[in-house]
């Protein structure tokens, strides 16, 4: 008898303890921790971990033991890897709330110096610290372990708790058995929501480095290095297309010719976008995986080219689109596990466990603005132009269409979009920046674009009546301040916010009539779909028509590979642009392209557009 009460009273504290050591590991909760169908079942993971300790001679593995587990006893501990560990991806941190911040790493197993790497059922363990001085040696705020192991990728992903309103941190993981600890990284968290606008970031304008579409294939991610060295950013947003899902190898655009860049790459092995081993490499070299806080969005490359709810141009229900699937459902299996994948590799939060797809959310960053992540890409997308169809056209304008989804337009939801506005005009917050991940391969943006004569329809201008109920909300309701940010498109484009083809209420000489503005940005790597393999000078002739025959765009550049940032207190949020001169090699050589000022209550552009000079790029000509 006495064994078997030993057995059961070590399962049950194996249980309770291990558990609370998987759990704290968010990235077991993706995708969806409700459903445990689609789940991580960690005690699964744990009583194999047990099972393997006490059915399998372990004598061939470099393990640990997990050594804070039953004193000095360690006899029926859980293995841990013993034999080291590699900070493959460095550290990141995102999604950061007045009092806490996600912290993430990812740490695979090293062979030890007899060669053998553990079998799948051995955790590795790490501890994680966060603390206000560069290098550690102060007061530790908060600190904690976490287990992780080949079922989430070696990714690890902890919310670290109990911090400071609108302060900075270090943080640090290290193994908890070899001590081998990963680079310190730096983060920060958001002022509180009832902060005045005027203290928010000490009272210095907080600044926003904005990015999207970073294809690795396609060439360095130097903007992201140039936004950590060469600016003041506090925080860097996504806008999506982080990572970068393609058939076979990606495409690298290398030509023009980008029409062509329906997904078939230098292979044609179709990956399934579970495999993100690339996504971080490149931004390693530019330093900022440890120096930014992240916010990310969605677009359709973290699945697959032009996604929507039920398809994408790469795979369909149909018999090519099932040869990705192994068990045949096809784009919905390539989803979830895109899903999956993005959890796992993101640090960002699963805002809502019932709603397995939801990441649109609010940060109410003080009295001083809400910053609104939306999701226009997986979320509830209806059909959108997957190159082949060509019924798109004719249902562009159909009311019962939606880029958003109901929810998230507000219709059954308190937390929808035009309820969020509505309540963040409420609590006088000044500004509201919504943060869209827009359409897909070509021009974009929530603003019209008539691109010589062709619309794109996976951008908003395949939704028309979702952009003009949006527009609708925010003139009904006089909510002014109103800045969308864009992506997506590979290109820059500023706008002024108006109802398309309406020049009777604005006027695109003085801004008048306007609701706000768009800020739509270029690609940190993926090519442009109108200025690659040409020069500047020839690309600005095409931006000249552009600005020429679009009421409401005030600026066109489609050279450059870039960023922009927004500058932002209670009286002007602005926006600089910049473009890097070259992506072909890893460098920190870029330029100030434009900047744009936004008076706080004018819901326009400043005029002169701009201050009347641009260093790239077109501006509409003034009359
Ligand atoms: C650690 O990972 C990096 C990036 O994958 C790799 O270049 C390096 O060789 C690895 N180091 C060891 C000791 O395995
Ligand atoms: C998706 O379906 C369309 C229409 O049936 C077809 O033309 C296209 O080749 C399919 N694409 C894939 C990748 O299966
Ligand atoms: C959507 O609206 C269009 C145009 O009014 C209509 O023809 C179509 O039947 C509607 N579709 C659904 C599913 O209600
Ligand atoms: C779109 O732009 C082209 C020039 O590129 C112009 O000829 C055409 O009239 C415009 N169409 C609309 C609907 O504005
Ligand atoms: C604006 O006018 C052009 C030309 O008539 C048309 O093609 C386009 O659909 C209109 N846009 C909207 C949103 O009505
Ligand atoms: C915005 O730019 C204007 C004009 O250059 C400047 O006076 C103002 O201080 C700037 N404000 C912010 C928040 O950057
Ligand atoms: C970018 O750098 C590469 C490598 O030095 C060079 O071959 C190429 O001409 C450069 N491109 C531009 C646009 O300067
Ligand atoms: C950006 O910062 C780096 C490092 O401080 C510096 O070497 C580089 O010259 C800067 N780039 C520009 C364009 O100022």
């Amino acid at each position: 008898m006495a064994p078997l009460r030993l057995g059961i009273l070590l399962a049950q504290l194996s249980l309770g303890l291990a558990t609370n050591v998987y759990k704290s590991n968010l990235a077991y909760r993706s995708p969806f921790p409700d459903h445990p169908q689609l789940a991580h079942d960690i005690n699964l993971i744990q009583s194999n971990h047990l099972q393997r300790r006490q059915s399998i001679d372990a004598t061939q593995f470099d393990d640990g033991h997990y050594v804070t587990f039953y004193g000095s006893d360690f006899s029926n501990s859980p293995f841990v890897w013993g034999g080291g560990v590699n900070f493959t991806h460095s550290v990141a941190s995102g999604d950061p709330f007045d009092t806490s911040v996600l912290l993430w790493t990812r740490a695979t197993p090293i062979s030890s110096s007899s060669g053998v790497l553990p079998d799948q059922s051995v955790p590795i363990c790490l501890s994680y610290k966060i603390g206000t001085t560069a290098d550690l040696s102060g007061k530790i705020v908060n600190t904690g372990e976490a287990f992780t192991s080949y079922d989430v990728d070696w990714t690890v992903k902890v919310e670290a708790t109990g911090l400071h309103p609108d302060t900075k941190y270090f943080y640090q993981f290290s193994d908890c058995v070899t001590k081998t600890a990963s680079p310190i990284g730096s983060t920060r968290t958001i002022a509180s929501a009832n902060t005045p606008a005027q203290s928010v970031n000490g009272g210095k304008p907080l600044t926003l480095a904005v990015f999207s579409c970073s294809q690795y294939q396609a060439g360095w991610f130097n903007a992201y290095g140039f936004a950590a060295h060469n600016t003041s950013a506090d925080i860097f947003i996504h806008l999506g297309d982080y990572i970068y899902e393609s058939l076979g190898n990606g495409w690298a655009h290398t030509s023009k010719n980008r029409q062509k860049d329906t997904g078939k790459g230098a292979g044609d092995d179709s990956r399934l976008p579970t495999t993100t081993e690339s996504i971080q490499d490149r931004s390693e070299s530019s330093d900022c995986a440890p120096k930014c806080t992240m916010d990310h969005g969605l677009d359709d490359h973290e699945v697959a080219d032009n996604s929507w709810k039920a398809g994408t141009a790469d795979s369909n229900d149909t018999a090519i689109g099932c040869s990705f699937s192994p068990s045949g459902a096809c784009f919905t299996d390539r989803k979830l596990a895109a899903v999956r994948a993005y959890h796992e590799w993101m640090p960002i939060r699963q805002v809502d466990p019932q709603d397995k797809l939801r990441i649109w959310r609010n940060f109410q960053i003080g009295k001083l603005l809400d910053l609104t992540m939306l999701d226009t890409r997986q979320y509830d997308r209806d059909l959108t132009d997957v190159y082949y169809n060509t019924d798109v056209n004719t249902i562009a304008a159909f009311a019962n269409r939606s880029l958003m989804g109901a929810a998230q337009e507000q219709f059954d939801s308190d937390t929808g979009l035009y309820d969020t506005v509505s309540e963040s005009k409420k609590r006088g917050a000044v500004w509201r920046v919504l943060g869209p991940n827009d359409a897909s391969r070509q021009q974009i943006v929530f603003t019209q674009l008539n691109e010589s004569g062709a619309f794109d329809l996976d951008a908003w201008d395949g939704y028309r009546a979702n952009r003009a109920r949006v527009l609708d909300h925010l003139y009904q309701n006089k909510i002014s301040n109103t800045v969308i940010l864009s992506g997506d498109s590979h290109a820059n484009w500023v706008s002024d916010l108006a109802h398309p083809n309406d020049t009777t209420t604005y006027n695109p000489a003085t801004g008048e009539g306007a609701i706000g503005v768009e800020f739509a940005g270029t690609a940190v790597t993926s090519g442009s779909a109108f200025g690659s393999g040409i020069s500047p000078a020839n690309a600005d002739v095409i931006s000249r028509t552009l600005v020429d025959v679009n009421a409401d765009l005030q600026w066109s550049e489609g050279s450059y590979r870039g960023f922009f940032t927004l500058s932002i207190d209670s009286k002007h949020l602005n926006a600089t642009y910049y473009a890097m001169r070259n992506v072909s090699f890893a460098n920190l050589d870029g330029f100030a392209s434009a900047h744009f000022v936004v008076n706080a209550g004018e819901n326009k552009l400043s005029r002169p557009v701009a201050g009347g000079t641009v260093n790239a790029g077109v501006l509409k000509s003034q009359v």
